[in-house]
């Protein structure tokens, strides 16, 4: 795992950005693997200020989120679908004919789920997943306990997860409860992992991710056996970390070492 601690959280997402834009660069028909939730909403910003500023081009690309809530359209304003449409898709040249989320209204959701798990393969699988963690340690909707060997499938969201979420929706029992989300084992096989954690409520869930033990109860813990998994922390994300100094002496300031 690389960790890299940038001093604050305008700092952590300008990073995020740089080692996305560059992956575009590098091959621009790139299969991103996307996430949603707040601490995305300045990366998207920022992707998007890029495209317009600097002409980074998302136009090759292919896309997969990692979730969506079970229950709600595509054009429901709580949706993934919505948020990915507003954050994101709306302000850059991605073709939206290769984007692709879970379909949360579906009739046969575990039939929808498996048939998301088949398109990524048949895209070649993903190139650089994007990840945010949940206070209790999940990625993508994958709760604690979730199996490590897990694929796309429908997962029930836990009581901690509806309560984080309840903030976009009228109240806690409008939240939805299950969700369509890509597995722990479909995450691992991505080619590269970029986990983005700002913000003290993060500090616990970090600190089990990166120095916990491999276990289910921490799916994010599941990333200490990913090849290629960047960890970018803004200082108080990275709070609770034992070896904070040692992260830091490798990549001073978040920076890459000689032997990047
Ligand atoms: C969303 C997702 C979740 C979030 C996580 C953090 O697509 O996969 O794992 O990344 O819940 O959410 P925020 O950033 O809102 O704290």
């Amino acid at each position: 795992m690389k960790v890299l601690i940038l001093p604050d959280a305008q700092a952590a997402i300008a990073r995020a950005a740089d080692i996305i834009t560059r992956a575009v660069a590098a091959k621009p028909d790139a299969v991103l693997g996307l996430a949603t939730g707040g601490t995305m909403v300045p990366l998207y910003d920022e992707l998007a200020r890029r495209h317009r500023d600097e002409s980074v081009s998302f136009a090759q690309t292919t896309s997969f989120n990692l979730d969506e809530y079970i229950g709600l359209a595509p054009d429901h304003p709580c949706s993934y679908h919505h948020y990915m449409q507003e954050a994101f898709f709306d302000h850059v040249d991605i073709d939206p004919a290769r984007t692709h989320l879970p379909k949360g209204d579906a009739p046969d959701p575990q039939a929808a789920s498996e048939a998301y798990e088949a398109l990524i393969a048949q895209a070649g699988g993903i190139d650089l997943q994007l990840l945010g963690i949940g206070q209790n340690g999940h990625i993508g909707f994958n709760e604690p306990t979730a199996s490590l060997g897990s694929r796309t499938r429908i997962k029930t969201l836990t009581r901690s997860t509806r309560e984080a979420n309840q903030r976009y929706f009228a109240s806690f029992d409008e939240t939805p409860q299950y969700a369509i989300t890509t597995g722990v084992a479909t995450i691992l096989e991505s080619r590269k992992c970029l986990l983005i954690a700002t913000g003290a409520s993060k500090a616990e869930a970090v600190a089990q991710m990166v120095e916990g033990p491999l276990a289910a109860v921490c799916p994010a813990s599941a990333l200490q056996l990913h090849k290629r998994a960047t960890i970018i922390l803004d200082t108080e994300a990275a709070g609770n970390l034992a070896l904070r100094d040692y992260y830091e002496t490798v990549h001073p300031r978040g920076r890459d070492s000689a032997f990047d």
